[in-house]
């Protein structure tokens, strides 16, 4: 079943955000595209996707009780890679292996981030940990502190599920698309070591329907 998130998402103009986001939101969401934009981070369809499935995770899991923690799901899933605004862009579209210099200085982009989003005001100190923390692996592999498990704030553990699954359902220059099914049964294969089985577990009730747009299941989602 091919993940119906490879519908093109791009920025807010699919029905999709539509139908999950309030208007307020996605005047938001474009604001901070055009921020992003502005930074040379330009929306290819990837960070809208995240966005959205962080939100959905978050939503199966409890974690959107308050405007400000849904607010929070949002902000984070979207611009939890601003930092690559910092990183040269020979580095980031290297085809080939990275050099061990060049790994570092990717693997400098959650710190930049949240610095970077730091300077948007208001923003809530949750989506700053979620920006720093989003590379962080559950068994303390990860980066830029090596954190392990519940040490990893709960946003991060959850954003980490939604832009790997992205990631592996979509074609690169290397690989076509994953399926869905095998998105869900890699990040099952590997939950407890690099990701949060909670997280893993949340993603893997969903039922998506490759039929149609609508089987992106938020059927509540929507707040008024
Ligand atoms: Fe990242």
């Amino acid at each position: 079943m091919k993940s119906v998130f490879r519908v093109e998402l791009s920025s807010t103009k699919h029905p999709l955000a539509h139908r999950v986001l309030t208007p307020e939101e996605i005047e938001e969401v474009e604001q901070l595209l055009g921020w992003m934009a502005s930074l040379g981070v330009h929306d290819d369809g990837h960070l809208p996707r995240v966005m959205l499935l962080t939100l959905a995770l978050c939503r199966r899991l409890n974690m959107l009780e308050t405007s400000t923690e849904r607010r929070a799901a949002l902000r984070a899933g979207l611009l939890h890679d601003i930092g690559k605004a910092l990183v040269s862009q020979d580095i980031l579209n290297k085809p080939g292996p990275l050099s061990i210099e060049e790994r570092i200085v990717i693997e400098r982009h959650p710190e930049l981030g949240m610095r970077l989003a730091s300077n948007l005001q208001g923003i809530e100190p949750e989506v700053l940990d979620a920006i720093l923390h989003h590379h962080e692996a559950y068994g303390g592999e990860g980066y830029p502190y090596g954190l392990v498990g519940l040490q990893i704030p709960r946003l991060a553990r959850v954003l980490s599920v939604a832009d790997v699954y992205d990631a592996l359902t979509s074609d690169r220059p290397y690989r076509t698309a994953w399926t869905h099914q095998e998105a869900v049964k890699h990040l099952q294969d590997h939950a407890g070591r690099l990701f949060d089985p909670v997280a893993v577990w949340a993603l893997s009730l969903f039922n998506f329907d490759p039929s149609s747009a609508e089987g992106f299941d938020l059927p509540e989602e929507k707040v008024s």
